[in-house]
């Protein structure tokens, strides 16, 4: 997708706020500070559009994101993130769990893992909340900029293990830095569009 117009539609922390125009949306999804609102930004070639920070926590609400008047990025708080409190995190979790889980114009959702490590135990969870959810998945593995070309197959490799990926879902690797991994990941994307 060519895309030309991109804007904030609105920041929601509850369902009544949420855009009601009936656009597609597209959800991401993963750690916090793993590169979700990057990745938003690559895609529509803004620079900041989506706040991002190389402290995790940066993403706090819902953040909707109306691009080419055809769909809606929505960008999301991060998990696993240890400095928030017990109190905020749970209700973030809310947050999300209600978002996810009733939300009828999401489409699918990108679940932003790093290339460099395995996924991680709440990585893990999320996927299978997620296909609990019988909601599509685009596992979008960032940070490809930082690994080396001769070990870029094997970690994609144990993303896919470890996930237990099924056999119709892809891992798209990315970076933000480069844009590398673009194209793969708007093809993904206007499938479900
Ligand atoms: P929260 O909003 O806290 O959940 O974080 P987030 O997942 O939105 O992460 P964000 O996009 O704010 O990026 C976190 C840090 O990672 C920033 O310093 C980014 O510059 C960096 N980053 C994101 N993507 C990439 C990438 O592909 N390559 C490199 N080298 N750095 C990246
Ligand atoms: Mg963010």
């Amino acid at each position: 997708m060519k895309v030309t117009k991109s804007d904030i539609t609105i920041s929601a922390v509850a369902p009544k706020q949420y855009p009601d125009e009936g656009y597609p949306e597209i959800a991401l999804a993963g750690r916090s500070n793993v590169g979700k609102s990057s990745f938003i930004n690559k895609m529509i070639n803004r620079k900041a559009l989506a706040r991002t920070s190389s402290k995790p926590g940066k993403t706090q609400t819902l953040n909707f994101y109306l691009i080419n008047e055809v769909f809606h990025f929505v960008d999301v708080p991060g998990y696993g993130y240890a400095k928030v409190s017990k109190k905020e995190r749970e209700a973030w979790g809310r947050m999300l769990e209600t978002y996810f889980s009733e939300r009828e114009n999401l489409k699918a959702t990108i679940l932003v893992v790093d290339l460099r490590h395995e996924p991680t135990k709440d990585d893990i969870s999320m996927y299978e909340f997620l296909k609990h959810y019988e909601l599509p998945v685009i596992v979008v593995a960032t940070k490809l900029d930082k690994l080396k070309k001769s070990q870029i197959h094997k970690h994609i490799k144990r993303v896919k293990d470890t996930l237990q990926l099924d056999a119709g879902d892809v891992v798209v690797p990315f970076s933000s830095e480069t844009g590398q991994g673009k194209d793969e990941a708007w093809r993904e994307i206007e499938r479900f569009l």
